[in-house]
């Protein structure tokens, strides 16, 4: 796997099971994968001899992120390394751009979008279907990074004008107006077999995914299984080989919009490890490795996935014995930590939770990672009966 963050972390964790050896292309000894897994690589994921030594004795390559540069994944392929999945469908999680232009092709519904070659563009986009809109990097963007929100023409000249002086890609598009945020997760193997999870729902803040809710709650049937459809054709068309996560806007009027792809293990799939009979991770190496998909049915009614996102100041409590206090208060919350340092904002772990109705599981497997997060439960946690007695 090129990338050695917690998505290679996780799934060197699913390769033990299956008996496989994983090696990781880290960029550092201490990345979050390289911390565990038995065969590292220390280089750039750019360098394309580096990758090229990288592949050498592997199976099959696969990765983490989608930044190695396409040019060298096509060198790459015409070497005979079998990479899964292939340049030809990886360019479209790579481009955001190539992305919106190949499925409004297909006929999948997305937001109105326009490529931005020049400040003026912009401005006519706004002009012709309203303020505000989104700046899009169509390359190399993550966690909200490369997204900027224009509110007006001047703004809009002004941010342009700047990112265009750095060669950035960009697009625009519609702010839409969307209900709330889906994910449809599905794997496709070489041999073309295709699983799809529950469609979830993704709640973000400051653009960073920060819990999911599976399955999606209160999403009418068919429209579930239309996101299952769109995302199983997707990457049948595509020639997806591994796990695609379809980030979906539901809109008012019922619609789907598709909103970006991702083509290895995503954070809207973190659930699975603890709350589905086949984990996300575990079937990109099936997928990858072309053996039959695993069953991707819920094990429990309701699950919930929170981020642990580093905090600014987090309390005295170092987070070994944060983790401690969880675990006496919540034995039924599975903690995932990427042995990250805790930068502010930084995905460092993640709780799962799993029970018979989303509202209690919401609140513990949230308060839980906030908890992780801060040393403190947030404002309005209920007290817990032991505490109360001791205070
Ligand atoms: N056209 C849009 N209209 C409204 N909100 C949008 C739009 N595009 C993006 N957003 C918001 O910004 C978030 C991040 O956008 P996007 O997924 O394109 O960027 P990213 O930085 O690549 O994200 P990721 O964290 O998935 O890597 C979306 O989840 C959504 O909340
Ligand atoms: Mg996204």
């Amino acid at each position: 796997m090129v990338g050695a963050g917690q998505l290679a972390r996780m799934t060197h964790q699913a390769a033990v099971s299956l008996g496989q050896s994983l090696r990781v292309l880290a960029a550092q000894p201490a990345d979050a994968a390289a911390l565990v897994a038995p065969d590292v690589v220390l280089g750039r994921h750019d360098d394309l001899a580096t990758l090229g030594r990288f592949a050498v004795g592997c199976d099959v390559v696969t990765f983490d992120h989608e930044q190695v540069p396409t040019e060298h994944l096509r060198v790459l392929a015409a070497e005979q390394v079998r990479l899964c999945p292939g340049p030809d469908a990886l360019a479209h999680a790579q481009d955001k751009l190539l992305m919106r232009q190949r499925l409004a092709g297909l006929g999948v519904p997305v937001p109105p979008f326009r490529e931005v070659t020049q400040p003026q563009d912009v401005e006519s986009f706004g002009a012709e279907y309203g303020w505000p809109c989104v700046l899009k990097a169509a390359r190399g963007g993550y966690d909200g990074r490369g997204l900027w929100m224009l509110t007006a023409p001047a703004e809009a000249r002004q941010v342009v004008t700047q990112l265009l002086a750095t060669s950035v890609p960009l697009l625009v598009e519609l702010r839409v107006a969307m209900h709330r945020e889906l994910a449809a997760l599905v794997a496709r193997s070489q041999f073309g077999q295709g699983a799809a999870w529950p469609v979830v729902q993704t709640v973000q803040r400051d653009g960073i995914c920060v819990e999911v809710l599976a399955p999606a709650p209160a999403l009418d049937s068919e429209l579930a299984q239309s996101g299952q459809q769109l995302a199983l054709h997707i990457a049948a068309t595509l020639g997806v080989v591994g796990v695609l996560a379809v980030e979906l806007f539901e809109m008012p009027t019922g619609e789907l919009l598709v909103n970006e792809l991702a083509m290895r293990p995503h954070n809207s799939g973190h659930w699975t490890i603890d709350g589905a009979v086949t984990s996300q991770f575990e079937q990109h190496l099936r997928a990858v490795l072309d053996y039959p998909l695993g069953c991707p049915a819920p094990r429990a009614p309701a699950c919930v996935m929170a981020n642990v996102l580093g905090a600014g100041a987090p309390s005295g409590m170092v987070l070994d014995e944060r983790l401690h206090h969880l675990m006496a208060r919540y034995p039924q919350a599975k903690v995932h930590l990427y042995a990250k340092p805790e930068r502010p904002g930084r995905k460092i772990g993640h709780v799962t939770v799993c029970g018979e109705s989303l509202v209690p599981v919401r609140q513990v497997a949230v308060a839980s990672a906030a908890f992780l997060a801060s040393g403190a439960w947030p404002d309005g946690h209920p007290v817990h009966a032991r505490e109360r007695e001791t205070a």
